[in-house]
């Protein structure tokens, strides 16, 4: 019953997880940016944009020349959040890559320094005075979903240890479609409703940021403006067509 139930969550939710992400990037891609409007100063060709995209993908860039405080814990969390997810892989993958295992102690920090990073976050939304007037239910609600989903993750490696084989077998069972009985242990349960409460947030909330950044017109564009005429390309079909 319960195996079931969670099976057929995690199916549900990566269908919709996918879907909804995949249309969202899809509308991302199809909306016209009529204006040249590179952030300055900025690169003046496609390979500069490529490298200062990649700075700031891999080292917030921008963020941290605009807020160092904030910076080090953003850039924190998202760094612990990347790692932990790899580390996470053992769970779905069999034979266990090496650098996926090499990673494996380096994952037990990272999911401290997850949780130090987002409670940091949390502080200062809640005890800046000018954060908190800006701040609305969405900005504290992932804050908090994330929280607790690395704090249920410690608690069952510290407090409350599962059956994490029989937890690899479920989703390993997931894959490939011959289901195998998920452990009923309360901090797993937990832990999975949070996961799959996330899954069907992602592609509706603020997290879009993580595809929509490679969008941004600002910061993908190269100041070329001199060299070469802006034509969107909606522009170009239409005159195209005209022609
Ligand atoms: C279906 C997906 C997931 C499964 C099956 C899963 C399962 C688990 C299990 C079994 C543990 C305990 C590890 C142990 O006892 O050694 C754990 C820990 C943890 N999980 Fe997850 N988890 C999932 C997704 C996530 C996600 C998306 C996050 C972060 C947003 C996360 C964050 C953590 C953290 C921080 C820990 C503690 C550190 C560690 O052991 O890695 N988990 N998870």
């Amino acid at each position: 019953m319960l195996t079931t139930l969670y099976a057929t969550a995690f199916y549900a939710a990566s269908l919709l997880m996918a879907v909804a992400l995949l249309r969202r990037i899809w509308l991302y891609a199809a909306t016209p940016a009529p204006l040249k409007i590179p952030t300055t100063p900025a690169p003046l060709t496609k390979g500069g944009v490529t490298l200062r995209m990649f700075r700031e993908v891999a080292f917030f860039e921008s963020l941290f020349k605009a807020n160092k405080w904030i910076w080090l814990f953003g850039w924190m969390f998202h760094v612990a959040l990347a790692i932990v997810v790899l580390r996470h892989l053992r769970y779905f993958l069999q034979p266990v890559p090496m650098l996926i295992e090499l990673i494996q102690p380096v994952g037990i920090l990272a999911g401290f320094a997850m949780v130090a990073g987002l409670s940091a976050l949390l502080a200062r939304r809640l005890l800046v005075e000018r954060i908190r007037y800006i701040s609305g239910p969405s900005d504290y609600l992932m804050l908090a979903l994330f929280l607790a989903i690395g704090l249920s993750g410690l608690g069952m490696k510290y407090l409350a240890r599962t059956d994490i084989v029989s937890v690899k077998q479920f989703f390993l069972g997931l894959i490939y479609f011959d289901w195998r009985p998920l452990p009923a242990d309360p901090a797993l349960l937990v832990h999975l409703t949070l996961v799959l409460t996330l899954m069907v947030v992602f592609p509706f909330s603020k997290l879009l940021h993580a595809p929509g950044v490679f969008f941004s017109p600002s910061r993908n564009q190269a100041d070329d403006s001199r060299e070469r005429r802006h034509v969107p390309p909606a522009r170009l079909e239409s005159t195209q067509r005209r022609a």
